[in-house]
């Protein structure tokens, strides 16, 4: 059985998730409630082990029937809305955010649009597995090696917005350096097993997405570290001017700090000051403005509501 629904109902997902104190709020058209929607605001201990912080290993070569479908109350209906696939920056509508998603057999919500550059993926919204990005390109900006491998590519219209990122912030006197942008995901399945080895699945799963459930493979997010590469995808890099110039620019550029700290709960990762993810201006500046994440912007349930 299949569904399509759009995560501004998402109020249909509270009755999977009966534990869900936050899901009694009706959810408002475009991202325009407070925060204070979103129950389950509780930190997680973030970022102190620096020798626990995931490193980045080199890529891989490599039923049940929803309950909101069946539920004849349910308000979840079909989108209107034609999905984004131009790529272009402007995801103006934001009375209807775009994200339709699909609930296969096993119960996993599967995202419609997973070209949309407003697409949320998170721990309850993956992409299909088989979804790989037609329009990825290689970022005209350092990384902090040479090599012209999978992991620096990003789709066209996130990697010319970098590149704007980059050279803002070069004129700030901040030298910004690529890390990991697109993984497949089969990369994905590899970096997540090599965590799972390193910490244990709970651990794990804190700091890294299981496969299909990361934004890498959308070929919109990427870390980014300073050029000397020191603190790369570490906590150290917290507090660095690299990180205090993109908490405060990125969206500028139409890019979200994705994993913001104190928010631990709603998007279910530790605070990553070096994960940056396209959305578009419009988007990246209501989000910026109001201090939210993506989860609350399209009023979803905090992950660890349902994890
Ligand atoms: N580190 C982020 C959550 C990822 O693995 O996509
Ligand atoms: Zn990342």
């Amino acid at each position: 059985m299949r569904l399509t629904a759009t995560l501004p109902l998402i109020v249909g997902l509270c009755l999977m998730a009966a534990t869900a104190a936050g899901c009694g709020d009706k959810p408002s058209a475009g991202g325009q409630d407070s925060p204070a929607n979103i129950a389950g605001s509780t930190d997680h201990p973030t970022g102190a082990n620096q020798d626990k912080t995931p490193s980045d290993p080199p890529p891989a070569s490599g039923s049940s029937p929803s309950q909101p479908s069946s539920h004849p109350s349910s308000p979840i209906t079909p989108s209107a809305q034609a999905p984004d696939k131009s790529g272009a920056s402007n995801n103006s509508n934001t009375s209807t955010p775009d994200n339709e998603y699909a609930v296969n057999d096993n119960a996993e919500h599967v995202v419609a649009h997973p070209d949309s550059v407003a697409v949320l993926v998170n721990k309850q919204f993956m992409l299909p597995q088989t979804y790989k990005p037609d329009d990825l390109v290689y970022p005209d900006v350092p990384f902090t090696y040479k090599e012209k491998i999978e992991k620096r590519m990003m789709r066209k219209v996130a990697a010319e917005a970098l590149a704007k990122l980059f050279a803002g912030a070069k004129k700030d006197g901040v030298n910004l350096a690529g890390v990991s942008a697109y993984r497949s995901y089969a990369t994905q399945t590899s970096v997540f097993n090599n965590y799972v080895k390193k910490d244990g699945k709970e651990k794990a799963m804190t700091y890294s997405a299981v496969p299909g459930h990361s934004e890498h493979e959308t070929g919109l997010a990427i870390d980014v570290a300073g050029s000397d590469g020191k603190c790369a995808i570490e906590d150290c890099f917290a507090g660095t001017k690299e990180a205090n110039w993109l908490a405060k620019h990125a969206a500028e550029y139409g890019f979200i700090l994705r994993y913001p700290k104190g928010k631990e709960a709603i998007t279910g990762y530790q605070y990553e000051p070096w994960h940056i993810r396209y959305v578009g201006t419009d988007i990246s500046k209501a989000i910026a403005d109001k201090g939210i994440t993506l989860e609350e912007y399209y009023h979803a349930i905090p992950v660890t509501k349902t994890h």
